[in-house]
Protein backbone atom coordinates (compact mmCIF):
# COMPACT_ATOMS: atom_id res chain seq x y z
CA UNK A 1 0.00 0.00 0.00
CA UNK A 2 0.94 3.90 -0.54
CA UNK A 3 1.85 4.81 2.67
CA UNK A 4 3.18 8.83 3.24
CA UNK A 5 6.09 8.67 0.05
CA UNK A 6 6.37 5.14 0.41
CA UNK A 7 5.36 1.80 -0.86
CA UNK A 8 4.91 -0.89 2.15
CA UNK A 9 3.27 -4.23 2.61
CA UNK A 10 0.17 -4.48 4.94
CA UNK A 11 -2.76 -6.42 6.15
CA UNK A 12 -5.70 -4.19 5.66
CA UNK A 13 -8.88 -5.48 7.68
CA UNK A 14 -12.41 -4.18 6.06
CA UNK A 15 -15.41 -4.67 8.26
CA UNK A 16 -18.52 -2.98 8.34
CA UNK A 17 -17.50 -1.06 5.45
CA UNK A 18 -14.94 0.34 7.25
CA UNK A 19 -10.89 -0.18 7.34
CA UNK A 20 -11.06 -1.66 11.08
CA UNK A 21 -7.12 -2.50 11.09
CA UNK A 22 -3.83 -1.80 9.20
CA UNK A 23 -1.20 -4.52 10.34
CA UNK A 24 2.24 -6.03 9.30
CA UNK A 25 1.03 -9.17 10.18
CA UNK A 26 -2.26 -11.26 8.93
CA UNK A 27 -5.07 -10.75 11.12
CA UNK A 28 -6.33 -13.13 13.67
CA UNK A 29 -9.65 -14.06 12.60
CA UNK A 30 -10.27 -15.16 9.29
CA UNK A 31 -12.27 -12.87 7.19
CA UNK A 32 -15.24 -14.34 4.51
CA UNK A 33 -13.04 -13.10 2.09
CA UNK A 34 -9.74 -12.76 1.17
CA UNK A 35 -7.61 -10.98 -1.83
CA UNK A 36 -4.10 -11.20 -2.50
CA UNK A 37 -2.99 -7.84 -3.64
CA UNK A 38 0.69 -8.86 -3.40
CA UNK A 39 1.57 -7.58 -6.53
CA UNK A 40 -1.07 -4.99 -6.37
CA UNK A 41 -1.07 -1.30 -4.38
CA UNK A 42 -3.67 0.03 -2.37
CA UNK A 43 -4.55 3.70 -2.77
CA UNK A 44 -7.34 5.31 -1.30
CA UNK A 45 -10.50 5.29 -3.79
CA UNK A 46 -10.50 8.00 -6.03
CA UNK A 47 -12.83 10.91 -5.61
CA UNK A 48 -14.15 12.91 -8.59
CA UNK A 49 -15.45 16.39 -7.55
CA UNK A 50 -16.46 17.16 -11.00
CA UNK A 51 -19.58 14.57 -13.06
CA UNK A 52 -22.61 14.37 -15.08
CA UNK A 53 -24.22 11.93 -13.66
CA UNK A 54 -27.88 13.05 -16.19
CA UNK A 55 -30.31 10.43 -15.54
CA UNK A 56 -34.05 11.52 -15.41
CA UNK A 57 -34.70 13.39 -18.65
CA UNK A 58 -31.44 12.98 -20.01
CA UNK A 59 -31.37 9.39 -19.38
CA UNK A 60 -30.52 8.81 -22.82
CA UNK A 61 -27.15 10.47 -22.42
CA UNK A 62 -26.09 8.93 -18.97
CA UNK A 63 -27.71 6.84 -15.93
CA UNK A 64 -26.87 6.80 -12.08
CA UNK A 65 -26.25 2.79 -13.11
CA UNK A 66 -24.19 3.57 -16.46
CA UNK A 67 -22.23 6.44 -15.03
CA UNK A 68 -21.15 5.25 -11.49
CA UNK A 69 -20.50 1.93 -12.91
CA UNK A 70 -18.32 3.83 -15.42
CA UNK A 71 -16.75 5.31 -11.56
CA UNK A 72 -16.51 2.03 -10.22
CA UNK A 73 -14.59 0.25 -13.05
CA UNK A 74 -12.08 3.47 -13.63
CA UNK A 75 -11.11 3.49 -9.71
CA UNK A 76 -13.25 6.10 -8.31
CA UNK A 77 -15.25 5.44 -5.21
CA UNK A 78 -16.85 8.63 -4.47
CA UNK A 79 -18.32 11.43 -7.45
CA UNK A 80 -19.97 14.44 -7.16
CA UNK A 81 -22.59 15.22 -9.17
CA UNK A 82 -23.40 18.61 -11.35
CA UNK A 83 -26.98 20.51 -11.07
CA UNK A 84 -27.10 20.91 -14.68
CA UNK A 85 -29.23 18.39 -14.99
CA UNK A 86 -32.96 18.13 -16.76
CA UNK A 87 -35.05 19.23 -14.35
CA UNK A 88 -31.79 21.47 -12.97
CA UNK A 89 -30.96 20.70 -9.14
CA UNK A 90 -31.76 24.35 -8.17
CA UNK A 91 -33.97 23.92 -5.05
CA UNK A 92 -34.51 21.96 -2.18
CA UNK A 93 -36.94 19.74 -3.44
CA UNK A 94 -35.05 19.15 -6.94
CA UNK A 95 -32.39 17.93 -4.76
CA UNK A 96 -34.44 15.71 -2.37
CA UNK A 97 -35.74 14.07 -5.37
CA UNK A 98 -32.47 13.13 -6.93
CA UNK A 99 -31.32 11.74 -4.08
CA UNK A 100 -34.05 9.76 -3.95
CA UNK A 101 -33.62 8.38 -7.66
CA UNK A 102 -30.16 7.56 -7.30
CA UNK A 103 -30.50 5.63 -3.92
CA UNK A 104 -30.70 2.01 -4.47
CA UNK A 105 -28.92 2.15 -7.78
CA UNK A 106 -25.29 3.23 -7.38
CA UNK A 107 -22.11 1.36 -7.38
CA UNK A 108 -20.43 4.46 -6.82
CA UNK A 109 -20.48 6.53 -3.42
CA UNK A 110 -22.59 9.81 -4.84
CA UNK A 111 -22.90 13.01 -3.38
CA UNK A 112 -24.22 16.23 -5.22
CA UNK A 113 -23.41 19.84 -6.05
CA UNK A 114 -26.48 22.21 -6.44
CA UNK A 115 -26.91 25.46 -8.54
CA UNK A 116 -25.88 28.56 -6.73
CA UNK A 117 -28.96 30.78 -6.10
CA UNK A 118 -29.64 33.77 -4.66
CA UNK A 119 -32.26 32.92 -2.02
CA UNK A 120 -30.19 32.40 1.34
CA UNK A 121 -33.14 30.35 2.48
CA UNK A 122 -33.18 27.94 -0.12
CA UNK A 123 -29.40 27.97 -0.19
CA UNK A 124 -29.24 26.66 3.41
CA UNK A 125 -32.22 24.74 2.71
CA UNK A 126 -30.18 22.12 -0.17
CA UNK A 127 -27.48 22.56 2.26
CA UNK A 128 -29.38 20.82 5.45
CA UNK A 129 -30.45 18.03 2.37
CA UNK A 130 -26.29 17.63 1.92
CA UNK A 131 -25.55 19.68 -0.70
CA UNK A 132 -21.44 19.39 -0.72
CA UNK A 133 -21.05 22.52 -2.67
CA UNK A 134 -23.22 25.42 -5.18
CA UNK A 135 -22.10 25.37 -8.53
CA UNK A 136 -21.93 29.17 -10.46
CA UNK A 137 -21.93 28.90 -13.92
CA UNK A 138 -20.45 32.46 -15.36
CA UNK A 139 -21.15 30.53 -19.02
CA UNK A 140 -24.58 31.21 -18.81
CA UNK A 141 -24.74 27.69 -18.65
CA UNK A 142 -27.72 27.58 -15.94
CA UNK A 143 -29.28 30.79 -15.53
CA UNK A 144 -30.49 30.87 -11.93
CA UNK A 145 -29.95 34.84 -11.26
CA UNK A 146 -27.81 37.01 -13.70
CA UNK A 147 -24.44 36.07 -12.83
CA UNK A 148 -23.01 38.40 -15.63
CA UNK A 149 -24.63 41.47 -13.10
CA UNK A 150 -21.81 41.91 -10.16
CA UNK A 151 -24.65 43.15 -7.62
CA UNK A 152 -26.85 40.42 -8.41
CA UNK A 153 -23.59 37.60 -8.11
CA UNK A 154 -22.79 39.52 -4.57
CA UNK A 155 -26.21 38.41 -3.09
CA UNK A 156 -25.73 34.96 -4.27
CA UNK A 157 -21.96 35.25 -2.60
CA UNK A 158 -23.60 36.87 0.08
CA UNK A 159 -25.77 33.74 0.25
CA UNK A 160 -23.00 31.26 -0.10
CA UNK A 161 -21.14 32.67 2.68
CA UNK A 162 -24.03 32.91 5.34
CA UNK A 163 -24.40 29.21 4.34
CA UNK A 164 -21.03 28.72 5.25
CA UNK A 165 -21.05 26.95 1.64
CA UNK A 166 -18.50 26.47 -0.78
CA UNK A 167 -18.59 27.99 -4.33
CA UNK A 168 -17.98 25.95 -7.56
CA UNK A 169 -17.50 28.28 -10.53
CA UNK A 170 -17.71 27.47 -14.62
CA UNK A 171 -15.25 30.27 -15.31
CA UNK A 172 -15.69 31.75 -18.87
CA UNK A 173 -16.96 34.87 -19.53
CA UNK A 174 -20.22 34.03 -20.98
CA UNK A 175 -21.32 37.37 -22.69
CA UNK A 176 -18.27 37.98 -24.51
CA UNK A 177 -18.15 33.98 -25.79
CA UNK A 178 -21.80 34.61 -26.65
CA UNK A 179 -21.79 37.90 -28.63
CA UNK A 180 -18.44 36.35 -30.73
CA UNK A 181 -21.15 32.73 -31.12
CA UNK A 182 -23.46 35.10 -32.33
CA UNK A 183 -21.92 37.25 -34.57
CA UNK A 184 -20.34 33.90 -35.83
CA UNK A 185 -23.47 32.07 -36.71
CA UNK A 186 -25.03 35.11 -38.04
CA UNK A 187 -21.94 35.14 -40.65
CA UNK A 188 -23.19 31.58 -41.95
CA UNK A 189 -19.26 30.22 -39.82
CA UNK A 190 -19.80 27.05 -37.64
CA UNK A 191 -16.32 25.58 -37.89
CA UNK A 192 -14.26 23.99 -34.78
CA UNK A 193 -11.78 26.94 -34.99
CA UNK A 194 -14.64 29.53 -34.98
CA UNK A 195 -15.31 27.35 -31.74
CA UNK A 196 -12.33 27.47 -30.19
CA UNK A 197 -11.72 31.85 -31.34
CA UNK A 198 -14.89 32.41 -29.35
CA UNK A 199 -13.74 30.32 -26.60
CA UNK A 200 -10.43 32.11 -25.60
CA UNK A 201 -8.26 31.57 -22.77
CA UNK A 202 -8.90 35.31 -21.93
CA UNK A 203 -12.16 34.82 -21.03
CA UNK A 204 -11.31 31.93 -18.79
CA UNK A 205 -8.55 34.17 -17.32
CA UNK A 206 -11.26 37.32 -17.02
CA UNK A 207 -13.90 34.83 -15.33
CA UNK A 208 -11.16 33.58 -12.63
CA UNK A 209 -9.99 36.84 -11.93
CA UNK A 210 -13.79 38.48 -11.99
CA UNK A 211 -15.29 36.02 -9.48
CA UNK A 212 -11.74 35.75 -7.06
CA UNK A 213 -12.16 39.71 -7.09
CA UNK A 214 -15.70 39.43 -6.24
CA UNK A 215 -15.28 36.81 -3.34
CA UNK A 216 -12.72 38.77 -1.58
CA UNK A 217 -14.95 40.44 1.15
CA UNK A 218 -16.99 37.90 1.38
CA UNK A 219 -14.75 35.49 3.51
CA UNK A 220 -15.80 32.40 1.22
CA UNK A 221 -14.44 29.83 -0.19
CA UNK A 222 -14.11 29.60 -4.24
CA UNK A 223 -13.29 26.54 -6.40
CA UNK A 224 -12.67 26.99 -9.96
CA UNK A 225 -13.99 24.13 -12.12
CA UNK A 226 -11.57 22.58 -15.12
CA UNK A 227 -8.84 24.97 -15.25
CA UNK A 228 -7.02 25.25 -18.54
CA UNK A 229 -5.14 28.27 -18.33
CA UNK A 230 -1.68 29.04 -16.70
CA UNK A 231 -2.29 32.40 -16.17
CA UNK A 232 -5.86 31.01 -14.71
CA UNK A 233 -3.92 28.88 -12.17
CA UNK A 234 -1.53 31.54 -11.18
CA UNK A 235 -4.51 34.18 -9.85
CA UNK A 236 -6.06 31.04 -7.84
CA UNK A 237 -2.66 30.40 -5.83
CA UNK A 238 -2.43 34.39 -5.45
CA UNK A 239 -5.49 34.48 -3.66
CA UNK A 240 -4.15 32.16 -1.38
CA UNK A 241 -8.02 30.50 -0.57
CA UNK A 242 -9.07 29.52 -3.89
CA UNK A 243 -8.40 25.50 -5.17
CA UNK A 244 -8.76 24.76 -8.41
CA UNK A 245 -9.02 21.48 -10.32
CA UNK A 246 -7.93 20.67 -13.79
CA UNK A 247 -8.63 17.46 -15.88
CA UNK A 248 -7.07 14.99 -18.11
CA UNK A 249 -8.22 15.92 -20.84
CA UNK A 250 -6.74 19.83 -20.56
CA UNK A 251 -3.31 18.77 -19.06
CA UNK A 252 -2.79 15.99 -21.75
CA UNK A 253 -4.62 16.65 -24.70
CA UNK A 254 -4.16 19.80 -27.32
CA UNK A 255 -5.95 21.31 -30.19
CA UNK A 256 -4.34 18.95 -32.69
CA UNK A 257 -7.48 16.13 -31.47
CA UNK A 258 -9.59 18.37 -33.60
CA UNK A 259 -7.97 17.58 -36.92
CA UNK A 260 -8.64 13.90 -35.81
CA UNK A 261 -12.30 13.55 -34.12
CA UNK A 262 -13.69 17.01 -35.11
CA UNK A 263 -16.37 17.84 -33.01
CA UNK A 264 -16.49 15.14 -31.02
CA UNK A 265 -13.66 16.52 -28.94
CA UNK A 266 -15.46 19.50 -28.28
CA UNK A 267 -15.70 20.66 -24.06
CA UNK A 268 -16.22 23.85 -22.91
CA UNK A 269 -13.84 25.37 -21.73
CA UNK A 270 -12.16 23.64 -24.63
CA UNK A 271 -9.11 21.64 -25.30
CA UNK A 272 -6.05 23.68 -26.22
CA UNK A 273 -2.67 24.37 -27.57
CA UNK A 274 0.19 22.47 -26.53
CA UNK A 275 1.83 25.74 -25.03
CA UNK A 276 -0.88 25.88 -22.60
CA UNK A 277 -1.03 22.26 -22.47
CA UNK A 278 2.90 22.01 -21.60
CA UNK A 279 2.64 24.84 -18.73
CA UNK A 280 -0.54 23.86 -17.18
CA UNK A 281 1.01 20.36 -16.97
CA UNK A 282 4.03 21.66 -15.26
CA UNK A 283 1.56 23.36 -12.95
CA UNK A 284 -0.25 20.40 -11.69
CA UNK A 285 2.96 18.46 -11.27
CA UNK A 286 4.21 20.25 -9.08
CA UNK A 287 0.45 20.74 -7.19
CA UNK A 288 -0.54 24.27 -8.22
CA UNK A 289 -3.97 22.77 -9.58
CA UNK A 290 -5.07 21.22 -6.88
CA UNK A 291 -7.19 18.34 -7.66
CA UNK A 292 -8.00 16.45 -10.78
CA UNK A 293 -11.33 15.69 -12.00
CA UNK A 294 -12.78 14.03 -15.13
CA UNK A 295 -15.24 16.54 -15.54
CA UNK A 296 -17.01 13.41 -17.01
CA UNK A 297 -19.85 15.14 -19.70
CA UNK A 298 -21.37 12.33 -21.61
CA UNK A 299 -23.53 12.85 -24.75
CA UNK A 300 -24.88 10.47 -27.43
CA UNK A 301 -22.66 10.41 -30.35
CA UNK A 302 -25.35 11.44 -32.83
CA UNK A 303 -25.28 14.34 -30.58
CA UNK A 304 -21.37 15.02 -30.64
CA UNK A 305 -20.82 14.85 -34.21
CA UNK A 306 -21.99 17.56 -36.15
CA UNK A 307 -21.19 19.41 -39.29
CA UNK A 308 -21.70 23.35 -37.63
CA UNK A 309 -19.81 23.09 -34.06
CA UNK A 310 -22.58 25.54 -32.65
CA UNK A 311 -24.67 22.96 -32.43
CA UNK A 312 -22.43 20.03 -31.43
CA UNK A 313 -22.98 19.38 -27.79
CA UNK A 314 -19.55 20.07 -25.31
CA UNK A 315 -18.28 17.52 -22.97
CA UNK A 316 -16.47 14.12 -23.00
CA UNK A 317 -16.51 11.25 -20.69
CA UNK A 318 -13.66 10.44 -18.53
CA UNK A 319 -14.45 8.76 -15.27
CA UNK A 320 -13.21 5.23 -17.11
CA UNK A 321 -9.56 6.97 -18.84
CA UNK A 322 -8.70 9.38 -16.03
CA UNK A 323 -6.78 6.69 -14.15
CA UNK A 324 -5.18 4.86 -16.77
CA UNK A 325 -3.90 8.19 -18.87
CA UNK A 326 -2.59 9.32 -15.80
CA UNK A 327 -0.72 6.61 -13.79
CA UNK A 328 0.66 6.28 -17.76
CA UNK A 329 2.36 9.67 -16.67
CA UNK A 330 3.32 8.09 -13.49
CA UNK A 331 4.51 5.26 -15.09
CA UNK A 332 7.50 7.74 -16.86
CA UNK A 333 7.87 9.08 -13.63
CA UNK A 334 6.57 12.30 -14.87
CA UNK A 335 4.45 12.59 -11.72
CA UNK A 336 4.75 10.56 -8.62
CA UNK A 337 2.03 8.35 -7.55
CA UNK A 338 1.70 10.20 -4.23
CA UNK A 339 1.00 13.52 -6.30
CA UNK A 340 -1.34 11.51 -8.37
CA UNK A 341 -3.26 10.31 -4.77
CA UNK A 342 -2.97 13.75 -3.41
CA UNK A 343 -5.07 14.98 -6.59
CA UNK A 344 -7.54 12.49 -6.87
CA UNK A 345 -7.92 11.59 -3.19
CA UNK A 346 -6.79 13.28 -0.47
CA UNK A 347 -7.02 16.85 -1.63
CA UNK A 348 -10.55 16.06 -3.05
CA UNK A 349 -11.81 14.51 0.59
CA UNK A 350 -10.11 17.63 2.43
CA UNK A 351 -11.29 20.42 0.24
CA UNK A 352 -14.79 19.17 -0.38
CA UNK A 353 -15.00 18.23 3.85
CA UNK A 354 -15.62 14.39 2.82
CA UNK A 355 -15.18 12.80 5.65
CA UNK A 356 -13.91 9.24 6.27
CA UNK A 357 -12.57 9.72 2.70
CA UNK A 358 -9.51 10.10 0.68
CA UNK A 359 -7.29 7.99 3.13
CA UNK A 360 -6.70 4.75 3.69
CA UNK A 361 -6.65 4.74 7.46
CA UNK A 362 -8.21 3.09 10.69
CA UNK A 363 -11.93 4.44 10.67
CA UNK A 364 -12.14 5.59 7.13
CA UNK A 365 -14.28 4.39 4.95
CA UNK A 366 -13.48 1.28 3.01
CA UNK A 367 -13.39 3.04 0.06
CA UNK A 368 -9.90 1.42 -1.84
CA UNK A 369 -8.52 0.48 -5.33
CA UNK A 370 -5.92 -1.88 -5.62
CA UNK A 371 -4.04 -0.35 -8.79
CA UNK A 372 -2.40 -2.71 -10.83
CA UNK A 373 0.73 -0.59 -11.85
CA UNK A 374 2.07 -2.83 -14.85
CA UNK A 375 -1.36 -3.53 -16.41
CA UNK A 376 -1.55 -2.26 -19.82
CA UNK A 377 -4.52 -1.63 -21.52
CA UNK A 378 -5.95 -0.03 -24.93
CA UNK A 379 -8.63 3.25 -24.06
CA UNK A 380 -11.55 1.34 -26.04
CA UNK A 381 -14.46 3.62 -25.89
CA UNK A 382 -16.72 1.01 -27.41
CA UNK A 383 -16.00 -1.06 -24.13
CA UNK A 384 -17.09 1.84 -21.81
CA UNK A 385 -19.53 1.37 -19.12
CA UNK A 386 -20.67 5.38 -19.70
CA UNK A 387 -23.18 5.46 -22.31
CA UNK A 388 -21.02 7.95 -24.26
CA UNK A 389 -18.59 5.99 -26.24
CA UNK A 390 -16.07 7.88 -27.44
CA UNK A 391 -12.83 9.78 -25.95
CA UNK A 392 -10.18 12.05 -26.36
CA UNK A 393 -7.90 9.46 -25.89
CA UNK A 394 -9.36 6.42 -28.19
CA UNK A 395 -6.68 4.08 -29.03
CA UNK A 396 -4.62 4.93 -26.41
CA UNK A 397 -2.16 2.86 -25.03
CA UNK A 398 -1.89 3.08 -20.95
CA UNK A 399 -0.20 1.53 -17.84
CA UNK A 400 -2.04 1.02 -15.03
CA UNK A 401 -5.31 0.60 -14.10
CA UNK A 402 -7.82 -0.42 -11.19
CA UNK A 403 -7.68 -4.46 -10.65
CA UNK A 404 -10.26 -4.16 -8.10
CA UNK A 405 -12.58 -1.10 -7.11
CA UNK A 406 -13.72 -1.50 -2.99
CA UNK A 407 -16.79 0.79 -2.54
CA UNK A 408 -18.22 0.37 1.20
CA UNK A 409 -16.40 -2.75 1.98
CA UNK A 410 -17.54 -4.41 -1.35
CA UNK A 411 -16.26 -5.33 -4.35
CA UNK A 412 -17.97 -3.46 -7.19
CA UNK A 413 -15.55 -3.97 -10.36
CA UNK A 414 -12.60 -6.59 -10.88
CA UNK A 415 -10.27 -5.85 -13.86
CA UNK A 416 -12.64 -3.75 -15.51
CA UNK A 417 -15.69 -6.07 -15.29
CA UNK A 418 -18.59 -5.05 -12.54
CA UNK A 419 -19.13 -7.69 -9.78
CA UNK A 420 -20.30 -6.21 -6.81
CA UNK A 421 -23.86 -4.79 -6.13
CA UNK A 422 -24.74 -1.37 -6.33
CA UNK A 423 -22.84 -0.58 -3.37
CA UNK A 424 -22.62 3.17 -3.27
CA UNK A 425 -24.12 5.26 -0.80
CA UNK A 426 -25.23 9.12 -0.64
CA UNK A 427 -22.48 11.56 0.46
CA UNK A 428 -23.99 14.50 2.15
CA UNK A 429 -22.74 17.45 3.87
CA UNK A 430 -22.27 16.89 7.61
CA UNK A 431 -21.13 19.53 9.15
O1 LIG B 1 -17.95 20.50 -21.75
C1 LIG B 1 -18.78 20.70 -20.88
N1 LIG B 1 -19.86 19.90 -20.74
N2 LIG B 1 -18.61 21.72 -20.03
C2 LIG B 1 -19.57 22.07 -19.16
O2 LIG B 1 -19.38 22.99 -18.42
C3 LIG B 1 -20.87 21.36 -19.13
C4 LIG B 1 -20.69 19.99 -19.60
C5 LIG B 1 -21.99 19.27 -19.84
O3 LIG B 1 -22.85 19.25 -18.95
O4 LIG B 1 -22.14 18.65 -20.90
ZN1 LIG C 1 -18.15 23.56 -16.54
ZN1 LIG D 1 -18.90 19.99 -16.03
Amino acid sequence: MLRDDELTTANILIEDSSIQKISKLPPSNRPDTKIDASRLIAIPGLIDVHVHLRDMELAHKETFETGTQAAAAGGFTTVLDMPNTKPPTINRDRLAEKISKAKGRIYSNVGFQAALVEDPAELRAMSKEGAIAFKLYLNKALETFDAADDNSLRKALDAARDARAMVTVHAEDGVAIHAIQEKSRAEGRGSVRDFLEAHKPEFEVSAVRRILELSKNHALRVHICHISTPEGVRLVRKNGIATCEATAHHLLANDRIFLKQGTRAICVPPIRREAYRRKLWSMFAKGWVDILASDHAPHTLEEKTKTNAWEAAPGLPGLETTLPVMHTQVARNAISLRRLVDATATLPAKIFGLHRKGRLAVGFDADIVLLDPKAKIKIEPSNFFSMAKYSPFAGMRCVGRAAYTIVNGSIVAEGGRIIGPAAGSIVRRTD
